[in-house]
């Protein structure tokens, strides 16, 4: 097979908020189908970076009274860990704001005027007279035109789905200073995407698209390419556009050119040609994996794009679907929008990693975490099949022969059915079916621990003349367990990386899957993989509650708070609000950001554990009062029980203020 030259990319995350499960779906597909080449011997780069512009850091690095530069390059560090802690094997990690793509965003820019394809018009869009600034669609609100439903967005009802300009809503005020924005003209300029029509018609139908996505580029078709304005008026934060000052590309503009700016760096870094990948006709790939949101500017704006720039187009653009947790969008309330950090306080990565592998296929579908099937199916198939497997084999082998394999297999049967089903599951993996490529891999497993009943070495051991057996039958178990190491390797990278060192074999590759091993000695054998405790995952669900206001929604014009899941007033009204004294308050042992608080209510004293230890240390916060709910029921924490809540408000970090009632409230009295 001639070595492919490859390079890969998942979408580029928004600088303005942590990493959640939903983000890492995109990450571990494209990081499976990167592993899977590289474990092929194809060449691969896997870039990536942080999307680093638009209106949303600028107010958030405001809010928090810190530089955008200070924000993006907190949150990258961030993202780094957390890509990092989950496998995700990025060759580069930079970001949109870096001097590369700062230079190649004016050159493609430039070559797109010089050819004739920006436009400049004037527009009429709402504005802020307080704040001096133009507000994107998100950060108006007002009366839906149709409906009537309050507090609506600028661009559809969120209650009656109608879609409307800004200027349709009725009493529109502006997010930011909450005052009616007024209409004011400017230029802006725009990419003639309508220009490459034909070369899109062609694209649309070549299979770079799944056919969904073809299917969508053709609705698009029918209603017309609209050109798409490619600029944005100060203030904002982004690249200036050259020769035209106070105008700054649209984020969305120089997004995509950070993939090709984060390889650039990378090509840098080991001397690689970065033409070979990106010039026209060049017989290098590029695999885009993106979700389902952001589709039209990565199949029509950017392949024109590149195609006006004189770059090649990408040769595949693969889409997900959305991750719902529990059959539901995630949710604050309910604690399932899980933060990456916070599941990784409770839980090993590749779980998850396997669940998504055995759950996703190429088609652009949702993505449900049910989290009991998704302990039962770790358990039954991880633990209980593949680790399960060398469990099995690797005592007797390492107590009774020195840990010496045998220099045959009792099963070459059993060896042959995974070197005969190998290429299958590879066509699988090269086409992102890892959930039928995962059914296939578990089918083997269970051929491998049938095997196992049959032949059962707990018994023949007892046999002085069945010792040689006993070494072939473990020897064909732990190769079972070896091939299904290569085969999983893409989705479990750490969890083989430990099995080779028990193999005592160097990094495996696919084409060891053809030959057993035998006739080796191998290490001591040591758990690789424990269950998942359903109470660890309620834990996470209850931390995940308590991480509330800390994430942001890149949607979100309220940056750090986006609004929770509503309720009515009959549920808000059995909140029960005290004035709680903090009598004692100390550290949490193996908790970032928890405190344990000792609370009077009057006569009671609760303990509780709040999320604020960014903010206070304990000695701040011992005599201070403090408002808190009083009837949340008693929640098991990894810690301790939690028996209440302690209300803070703030954007997080050291910005976070436990509510202070006045000197004449008294412990226990009801807040109203
Ligand atoms: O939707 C998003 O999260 C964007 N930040 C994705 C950008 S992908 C690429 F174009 F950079
Ligand atoms: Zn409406």
């Amino acid at each position: 097979m001639p070595q492919r030259n490859l390079l890969i990319t998942n979408a580029l995350p928004y600088a303005n908020g942590a990493l959640h499960l939903g983000h890492m779906v995109g990450f571990m597909q494209a990081d499976i189908w990167a592993r899977f080449q590289r474990l092929r011997g194809h060449k691969v780069a896997f870039v990536g970076g942080d999307d680093q512009h638009g209106t949303p850091i600028m107010l958030g690095a405001e809010k928090q009274g810190i530089t955008a530069q200070q924000l993006i390059d907190d949150i990258q560090a961030r993202h780094k860990l957390d890509l990092d802690r989950f496998h995700i094997s990025l060759d580069n990690y930079s970001g949109t704001h870096s001097p590369e793509n700062k230079t190649l965003v004016e050159s493609i820019y430039l070559k797109l005027k010089e050819a004739g394809h920006i436009d400049v018009r004037v527009i009429k869009q709402a504005f802020d007279e307080e704040k001096g600034m133009f507000l994107p669609d998100r950060y108006v609100k007002g009366t839906c035109p149709k409906c009537k439903s309050p507090d609506q967005y600028g661009d559809n009802c969120e209650v009656c789905g109608t879609t409307y300009d800004t200027t349709d809503l009725i009493d529109a005020y502006s997010v930011l200073s909450g005052k009616p924005p007024i209409e004011k003209e400017s230029e802006h300029y725009f990419f003639k995407v309508s220009a490459f029509s034909e070369m899109l018609t062609e694209w649309k139908s070549s299979n770079a698209l799944q056919p969904e996505i073809s299917n969508k580029l053709d609705e698009w078709f029918e209603g017309g390419l609209i050109d798409w304005d490619i600029s944005r008026d100060k203030p904002y934060w982004g690249f200036e556009i050259p020769n035209a000052p106070g105008k700054y590309f649209y984020v969305w503009l120089d997004a995509p050119i950070g993939y090709m700016a984060s390889h650039e760096i990378l090509c840098q870094q080991n001397g690689d040609d970065w033409n070979a990948i990106w010039q026209a006709g060049s017989t290098g790939e590029i695999h885009h994996f993106i979700g389902k949101d952001i589709v039209r500017f990565h199949t029509l704006f950017w392949p024109a794009m590149l195609e006006a720039a004189g770059y090649r187009r990408p040769s595949s653009v693969s889409v997900h679907g959305f991750l719902t947790v529990d059959g539901a969008k995630m949710s604050k309330s309910r604690g399932t929008f899980i933060l990456a950090d916070t599941y990784l306080e409770y839980l090993n990565p590749e779980y998850l990693r396997y669940y998504i592998a055995a759950k996703l296929n190429n088609g652009v579908v949702d993505m449900d975490l049910n989290l009991e099937d998704f302990a039962a199916r770790v358990n039954s198939d991880l633990v209980g099949k593949m680790v399960n497997i060398a469990s099995r084999c690797a005592g007797f082998i390492g107590k009774r022969f020195d840990g010496q394999l045998a220099s045959q297999t009792a099963a070459p049967e059993l060896h042959q059915a995974f070197v005969d089903r190998a290429e299958s599951i590879a066509a699988r993996y090269e086409k992102r079916e890892y959930a039928l490529a995962m059914r296939e891999i578990m089918a083997l497993a269970d051929q491998a621990n049938q095997f196992i009943d049959e032949h059962k070495p707990w018994v023949l051991i007892k046999q002085e003349d069945q010792l040689d057996q006993v070494q072939q039958v473990c020897t064909a178990g732990i190769n079972a367990f070896r091939s299904l190491c290569v085969l999983l390797k893409p989705v479990l990278p750490h969890l083989v990386e430990e099995a080779e060192a028990f193999l005592n074999i160097e990094a495996l590759t696919w084409a060891d899957i053809e030959q057993p091993l035998l006739g080796h000695t191998i290490n001591k054998f040591k758990p690789l993989m424990t269950r998942i405790e359903i109470q660890t995952i309620e834990a996470m669900v209850e931390q995940s509650k308590e991480d509330l206001g800390v994430q942001v929604d890149p949607n979100s014009p309220l940056g750090q708070d986006p609004i929770s899941d509503e309720i009515n007033f009959d549920e808000f009204a059995k909140v029960d609000l005290r004035v709680a004294k903090i009598v004692a308050a100390q550290h949490v042992d193996g908790a970032d950001k928890l405190l344990q608080l000792t609370l009077d209510l009057g006569g009671e004293t609760r303990n509780v554990f709040a999320g604020i230890k960014s903010a206070y240390a304990p000695e701040d916060l011992e005599g201070k009062l403090t408002v808190m709910v009083a009837n949340l029921a008693p929640r098991k924490m990894r810690f301790g029980m939690s028996e209440g809540m302690v209300l803070a408000a703030g954007p997080g970090g050291s910005d976070l203020f436990v509510l202070n009632p006045d000197d004449g409230a008294q412990p226990g009295m009801r807040v109203k």
